[in-house]
Protein backbone atom coordinates (compact mmCIF):
# COMPACT_ATOMS: atom_id res chain seq x y z
CA UNK A 1 0.00 0.00 0.00
CA UNK A 2 1.31 3.16 -1.03
CA UNK A 3 1.92 5.72 1.99
CA UNK A 4 -0.36 8.63 0.38
CA UNK A 5 -3.47 6.27 0.50
CA UNK A 6 -2.82 5.65 4.45
CA UNK A 7 -2.13 9.15 5.18
CA UNK A 8 -5.83 10.15 3.12
CA UNK A 9 -7.50 6.91 4.93
CA UNK A 10 -6.36 8.41 8.01
CA UNK A 11 -7.15 11.99 7.25
CA UNK A 12 -11.04 10.94 6.32
CA UNK A 13 -11.35 8.59 9.20
CA UNK A 14 -10.54 11.69 11.22
CA UNK A 15 -12.82 14.04 9.84
CA UNK A 16 -15.67 11.47 10.22
CA UNK A 17 -14.69 10.75 13.43
CA UNK A 18 -14.77 14.11 14.18
CA UNK A 19 -17.66 15.32 12.96
CA UNK A 20 -19.54 12.11 14.53
CA UNK A 21 -17.89 12.68 18.01
CA UNK A 22 -19.35 16.38 18.01
CA UNK A 23 -22.43 15.32 17.03
CA UNK A 24 -22.59 13.09 19.92
CA UNK A 25 -21.25 15.04 22.41
CA UNK A 26 -22.03 18.64 21.93
CA UNK A 27 -26.26 17.98 21.82
CA UNK A 28 -28.15 16.98 24.10
CA UNK A 29 -29.24 13.49 23.46
CA UNK A 30 -30.33 12.30 27.22
CA UNK A 31 -32.20 13.81 29.96
CA UNK A 32 -30.99 14.88 33.07
CA UNK A 33 -28.64 12.13 35.08
CA UNK A 34 -30.15 11.96 38.27
CA UNK A 35 -28.96 8.59 40.16
CA UNK A 36 -26.24 6.17 40.69
CA UNK A 37 -27.79 3.62 38.48
CA UNK A 38 -28.10 6.04 35.88
CA UNK A 39 -24.88 7.32 35.39
CA UNK A 40 -23.44 3.90 35.16
CA UNK A 41 -26.11 3.06 32.30
CA UNK A 42 -24.62 6.66 30.73
CA UNK A 43 -21.15 4.67 31.04
CA UNK A 44 -22.43 2.11 29.00
CA UNK A 45 -24.56 3.75 26.50
CA UNK A 46 -21.41 6.27 25.84
CA UNK A 47 -18.94 3.05 25.71
CA UNK A 48 -20.72 1.92 23.05
CA UNK A 49 -21.38 4.94 21.37
CA UNK A 50 -17.15 5.38 21.25
CA UNK A 51 -16.79 1.62 19.49
CA UNK A 52 -20.17 2.50 17.03
CA UNK A 53 -17.82 6.16 16.04
CA UNK A 54 -14.54 4.42 15.39
CA UNK A 55 -16.50 1.81 13.34
CA UNK A 56 -18.26 4.55 11.92
CA UNK A 57 -14.71 6.08 10.67
CA UNK A 58 -13.12 3.20 9.39
CA UNK A 59 -16.03 2.82 7.16
CA UNK A 60 -16.68 5.90 5.79
CA UNK A 61 -12.77 6.31 4.91
CA UNK A 62 -12.96 3.52 3.10
CA UNK A 63 -15.84 3.94 1.50
CA UNK A 64 -15.04 7.72 0.53
CA UNK A 65 -11.30 6.43 -0.83
CA UNK A 66 -13.57 3.59 -2.70
CA UNK A 67 -15.08 5.49 -4.45
CA UNK A 68 -12.63 8.70 -5.03
CA UNK A 69 -9.91 6.47 -6.10
CA UNK A 70 -11.16 3.17 -7.79
CA UNK A 71 -14.60 4.65 -9.80
CA UNK A 72 -14.40 3.25 -13.08
CA UNK A 73 -13.75 5.16 -16.17
CA UNK A 74 -16.63 6.79 -18.10
CA UNK A 75 -17.71 3.83 -21.37
CA UNK A 76 -15.26 1.29 -19.68
CA UNK A 77 -17.93 -1.71 -19.16
CA UNK A 78 -14.90 -3.85 -18.12
CA UNK A 79 -15.40 -6.58 -15.10
CA UNK A 80 -13.33 -6.25 -12.05
CA UNK A 81 -10.72 -8.64 -11.06
CA UNK A 82 -12.14 -12.18 -10.00
CA UNK A 83 -10.86 -12.22 -6.34
CA UNK A 84 -12.01 -15.33 -3.92
CA UNK A 85 -11.35 -15.59 -0.42
CA UNK A 86 -9.13 -14.05 2.03
CA UNK A 87 -8.61 -16.21 4.70
CA UNK A 88 -6.04 -13.49 6.62
CA UNK A 89 -9.30 -10.87 6.16
CA UNK A 90 -11.90 -13.21 7.40
CA UNK A 91 -10.34 -14.10 10.73
CA UNK A 92 -9.73 -10.06 11.27
CA UNK A 93 -13.74 -9.77 10.40
CA UNK A 94 -14.65 -12.20 13.00
CA UNK A 95 -12.01 -11.70 15.58
CA UNK A 96 -12.52 -7.63 15.84
CA UNK A 97 -16.47 -8.19 16.26
CA UNK A 98 -16.04 -11.27 18.47
CA UNK A 99 -14.05 -9.16 20.90
CA UNK A 100 -16.23 -5.61 20.67
CA UNK A 101 -19.36 -7.53 21.25
CA UNK A 102 -17.48 -9.56 23.99
CA UNK A 103 -16.35 -6.20 25.71
CA UNK A 104 -20.22 -4.80 25.55
CA UNK A 105 -21.59 -7.78 26.73
CA UNK A 106 -19.01 -8.15 30.06
CA UNK A 107 -19.43 -4.41 30.81
CA UNK A 108 -23.43 -4.31 30.38
CA UNK A 109 -23.38 -7.61 33.19
CA UNK A 110 -21.36 -5.69 35.64
CA UNK A 111 -23.65 -2.55 35.16
CA UNK A 112 -26.74 -4.49 35.35
CA UNK A 113 -24.86 -5.89 38.47
CA UNK A 114 -24.27 -3.38 40.59
CA UNK A 115 -27.91 -1.50 39.22
CA UNK A 116 -29.96 -4.46 40.49
CA UNK A 117 -27.84 -5.05 44.40
CA UNK A 118 -29.38 -3.81 47.47
CA UNK A 119 -27.59 -0.73 48.80
CA UNK A 120 -26.84 -0.19 52.81
CA UNK A 121 -29.49 1.63 54.46
CA UNK A 122 -32.44 1.19 52.15
CA UNK A 123 -35.51 3.17 52.43
CA UNK A 124 -38.19 1.17 51.33
CA UNK A 125 -41.25 2.67 49.45
CA UNK A 126 -44.41 0.51 47.87
CA UNK A 127 -45.67 1.31 44.55
CA UNK A 128 -49.30 0.61 43.52
CA UNK A 129 -50.01 1.08 40.13
CA UNK A 130 -53.64 1.00 38.63
CA UNK A 131 -55.88 2.23 36.17
CA UNK A 132 -54.33 4.83 35.86
CA UNK A 133 -52.43 6.23 38.58
CA UNK A 134 -49.52 5.33 40.80
CA UNK A 135 -49.54 5.75 44.76
CA UNK A 136 -46.65 5.54 46.99
CA UNK A 137 -46.58 4.15 50.38
CA UNK A 138 -43.54 4.32 52.89
CA UNK A 139 -43.51 1.57 55.60
CA UNK A 140 -40.78 3.82 57.34
CA UNK A 141 -43.82 6.49 57.67
CA UNK A 142 -46.40 4.30 58.89
CA UNK A 143 -47.26 3.69 55.51
CA UNK A 144 -48.27 6.58 54.64
CA UNK A 145 -49.19 6.84 51.08
CA UNK A 146 -48.91 10.17 48.51
CA UNK A 147 -49.24 10.61 44.50
CA UNK A 148 -46.21 12.08 44.34
CA UNK A 149 -43.19 10.05 45.51
CA UNK A 150 -41.17 11.64 47.92
CA UNK A 151 -37.53 10.48 48.21
CA UNK A 152 -34.25 11.80 50.38
CA UNK A 153 -31.36 12.29 48.06
CA UNK A 154 -28.14 9.70 48.58
CA UNK A 155 -30.04 7.11 49.86
CA UNK A 156 -30.92 4.04 47.98
CA UNK A 157 -34.26 3.07 47.60
CA UNK A 158 -36.09 -0.30 47.20
CA UNK A 159 -39.07 0.69 44.94
CA UNK A 160 -41.78 -2.73 45.31
CA UNK A 161 -44.16 -2.81 42.97
CA UNK A 162 -47.68 -4.07 43.20
CA UNK A 163 -50.58 -3.85 39.65
CA UNK A 164 -53.93 -4.09 41.27
CA UNK A 165 -55.16 -4.37 37.41
CA UNK A 166 -53.27 -4.84 34.11
CA UNK A 167 -49.48 -4.47 33.18
CA UNK A 168 -48.16 -0.96 33.74
CA UNK A 169 -44.25 0.13 33.76
CA UNK A 170 -42.54 2.45 35.67
CA UNK A 171 -39.81 5.01 34.42
CA UNK A 172 -38.20 8.31 35.33
CA UNK A 173 -35.96 9.10 32.46
CA UNK A 174 -33.30 11.24 35.14
CA UNK A 175 -33.29 7.36 37.18
CA UNK A 176 -32.58 5.57 33.78
CA UNK A 177 -33.62 2.55 35.07
CA UNK A 178 -37.69 0.91 33.90
CA UNK A 179 -39.45 -1.70 35.70
CA UNK A 180 -42.56 -3.32 34.61
CA UNK A 181 -45.38 -3.73 37.67
CA UNK A 182 -47.26 -7.29 37.01
CA UNK A 183 -50.48 -8.10 38.71
CA UNK A 184 -49.60 -11.46 40.92
CA UNK A 185 -45.62 -10.51 40.40
CA UNK A 186 -43.62 -8.90 43.00
CA UNK A 187 -41.10 -6.99 40.74
CA UNK A 188 -38.25 -4.54 42.91
CA UNK A 189 -36.18 -1.75 41.85
CA UNK A 190 -33.19 0.17 43.40
CA UNK A 191 -32.70 3.72 43.06
CA UNK A 192 -30.28 6.00 44.54
CA UNK A 193 -30.97 10.04 43.85
CA UNK A 194 -28.22 12.02 43.32
CA UNK A 195 -29.82 15.33 42.83
CA UNK A 196 -32.69 17.17 44.46
CA UNK A 197 -35.52 18.67 42.24
CA UNK A 198 -38.82 17.25 40.75
CA UNK A 199 -38.51 14.41 37.46
CA UNK A 200 -41.61 13.02 36.32
CA UNK A 201 -42.95 9.43 36.89
CA UNK A 202 -44.35 7.52 33.65
CA UNK A 203 -46.08 4.80 32.55
CA UNK A 204 -44.41 3.03 29.68
CA UNK A 205 -46.53 0.22 29.30
CA UNK A 206 -49.99 0.65 27.20
CA UNK A 207 -52.40 0.09 29.79
CA UNK A 208 -55.91 1.37 28.61
CA UNK A 209 -57.92 4.50 27.84
CA UNK A 210 -55.68 6.93 30.54
CA UNK A 211 -52.05 5.37 29.59
CA UNK A 212 -51.10 8.55 28.44
CA UNK A 213 -52.20 10.26 31.96
CA UNK A 214 -50.37 8.20 34.26
CA UNK A 215 -48.17 10.03 35.22
CA UNK A 216 -47.10 11.18 38.46
CA UNK A 217 -44.00 13.57 39.94
CA UNK A 218 -40.89 12.46 42.32
CA UNK A 219 -39.74 15.27 44.43
CA UNK A 220 -35.85 14.28 45.57
CA UNK A 221 -35.48 16.43 48.90
CA UNK A 222 -32.55 16.68 51.06
CA UNK A 223 -32.42 14.71 53.89
CA UNK A 224 -33.71 17.51 56.66
CA UNK A 225 -36.18 18.47 54.30
CA UNK A 226 -37.60 14.91 53.60
CA UNK A 227 -37.68 14.06 57.55
CA UNK A 228 -39.68 17.52 57.84
CA UNK A 229 -42.40 16.63 55.15
CA UNK A 230 -42.50 12.99 57.09
CA UNK A 231 -43.14 14.15 60.16
CA UNK A 232 -45.73 17.15 59.40
CA UNK A 233 -47.43 14.86 56.14
CA UNK A 234 -49.77 12.81 58.08
CA UNK A 235 -52.20 16.18 58.66
CA UNK A 236 -52.04 16.99 55.39
CA UNK A 237 -52.98 13.55 53.48
CA UNK A 238 -55.90 12.94 55.73
CA UNK A 239 -58.34 15.64 53.93
CA UNK A 240 -60.78 14.34 50.91
CA UNK A 241 -59.28 16.76 48.44
CA UNK A 242 -56.00 15.25 49.62
CA UNK A 243 -57.47 11.87 49.28
CA UNK A 244 -58.71 12.46 45.68
CA UNK A 245 -55.49 13.48 44.35
CA UNK A 246 -53.36 10.72 46.38
CA UNK A 247 -55.88 7.93 45.01
CA UNK A 248 -55.13 9.34 41.03
CA UNK A 249 -59.17 10.39 40.72
CA UNK A 250 -58.02 13.30 38.48
CA UNK A 251 -56.41 11.27 36.15
CA UNK A 252 -59.80 10.13 35.13
CA UNK A 253 -62.23 12.65 35.96
CA UNK A 254 -62.81 16.11 36.10
CA UNK A 255 -63.94 18.33 39.33
CA UNK A 256 -63.58 21.39 39.64
CA UNK A 257 -63.03 21.37 43.28
CA UNK A 258 -59.85 19.27 42.76
CA UNK A 259 -58.40 21.12 39.44
CA UNK A 260 -59.12 17.53 37.93
CA UNK A 261 -60.09 18.10 34.17
CA UNK A 262 -59.92 14.66 33.05
CA UNK A 263 -62.76 12.69 31.09
CA UNK A 264 -62.02 8.82 31.39
CA UNK A 265 -65.11 8.87 33.55
CA UNK A 266 -67.60 10.75 34.45
CA UNK A 267 -67.62 14.51 35.20
CA UNK A 268 -67.78 14.45 39.09
CA UNK A 269 -68.95 18.00 38.99
CA UNK A 270 -72.51 16.44 37.63
CA UNK A 271 -72.50 13.89 40.49
CA UNK A 272 -76.17 16.04 42.36
CA UNK A 273 -77.70 15.28 39.05
CA UNK A 274 -76.44 11.82 38.67
CA UNK A 275 -77.47 10.71 41.92
CA UNK A 276 -81.24 12.05 40.81
CA UNK A 277 -81.21 10.29 37.80
CA UNK A 278 -80.33 7.01 39.81
CA UNK A 279 -82.63 8.03 42.02
CA UNK A 280 -80.65 7.59 45.21
CA UNK A 281 -79.90 10.05 47.90
CA UNK A 282 -76.38 11.79 47.17
CA UNK A 283 -74.27 10.47 50.14
CA UNK A 284 -75.04 7.23 49.39
CA UNK A 285 -74.94 7.12 45.83
CA UNK A 286 -71.59 8.85 45.81
CA UNK A 287 -70.24 6.40 48.75
CA UNK A 288 -71.41 3.20 46.69
CA UNK A 289 -69.88 4.50 43.48
CA UNK A 290 -66.73 4.81 44.88
CA UNK A 291 -67.21 0.98 46.65
CA UNK A 292 -69.34 -0.56 44.29
CA UNK A 293 -68.32 1.28 40.95
CA UNK A 294 -70.47 -1.67 38.73
CA UNK A 295 -73.53 -0.56 41.15
CA UNK A 296 -74.74 1.80 38.89
CA UNK A 297 -73.38 2.66 35.19
CA UNK A 298 -73.62 6.52 33.66
CA UNK A 299 -74.60 5.78 29.82
CA UNK A 300 -72.43 5.88 27.47
CA UNK A 301 -69.64 3.93 30.03
CA UNK A 302 -68.82 0.66 29.58
CA UNK A 303 -68.72 -1.38 33.37
CA UNK A 304 -65.27 -1.97 34.75
CA UNK A 305 -63.61 1.02 33.90
CA UNK A 306 -63.25 2.21 37.25
CA UNK A 307 -61.01 0.00 39.55
CA UNK A 308 -62.84 -1.52 42.19
CA UNK A 309 -60.33 -1.15 44.63
CA UNK A 310 -61.37 1.65 46.52
CA UNK A 311 -63.72 -0.43 48.69
CA UNK A 312 -60.22 -0.82 50.70
CA UNK A 313 -59.49 3.10 51.70
CA UNK A 314 -59.08 3.11 55.20
CA UNK A 315 -62.83 4.18 56.93
CA UNK A 316 -61.42 8.00 57.43
CA UNK A 317 -59.99 8.47 54.57
CA UNK A 318 -64.09 7.28 52.56
CA UNK A 319 -65.40 9.18 54.38
CA UNK A 320 -63.53 12.60 53.86
CA UNK A 321 -63.55 11.80 50.25
CA UNK A 322 -67.30 11.20 49.65
CA UNK A 323 -67.73 14.70 52.03
CA UNK A 324 -64.92 16.63 49.74
CA UNK A 325 -67.28 14.68 46.27
CA UNK A 326 -71.04 16.43 47.79
CA UNK A 327 -69.38 19.63 48.81
CA UNK A 328 -69.46 19.45 52.69
CA UNK A 329 -65.68 19.06 52.90
CA UNK A 330 -62.04 19.37 52.18
CU1 LIG B 1 -50.27 2.37 33.22
CU2 LIG B 1 -49.75 2.84 30.95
Amino acid sequence: MRRGSIFALLGIGTVAGAIATAIAVLLPWLPEDASRERGRIDFVFWFVIGICIMIFAIVVAVLLYSILNFRAKPDDDSDGPPIHGHTGLEIVWTLIPTILVTAIGIVSAIVLGRNDAQGKDVFRVNVTAQQFAWSFSYPEAKNLTTGVLRLPVGRSVELSFKALDVIHSFWVPQFGQKEDTVPGLHTQLHITPTKTGTFPVICTELCGLGHALMRARVVVMKKAAFAAWVGAAPKQTGGGKAVFVNNGCSSCHTFKPAGASATIGPDLDKLPAEARKAGQPLEQFVRKSIVHPNAYIEPHYPPNLMPQTFGSLPKSQLDALVRFLIGKGK
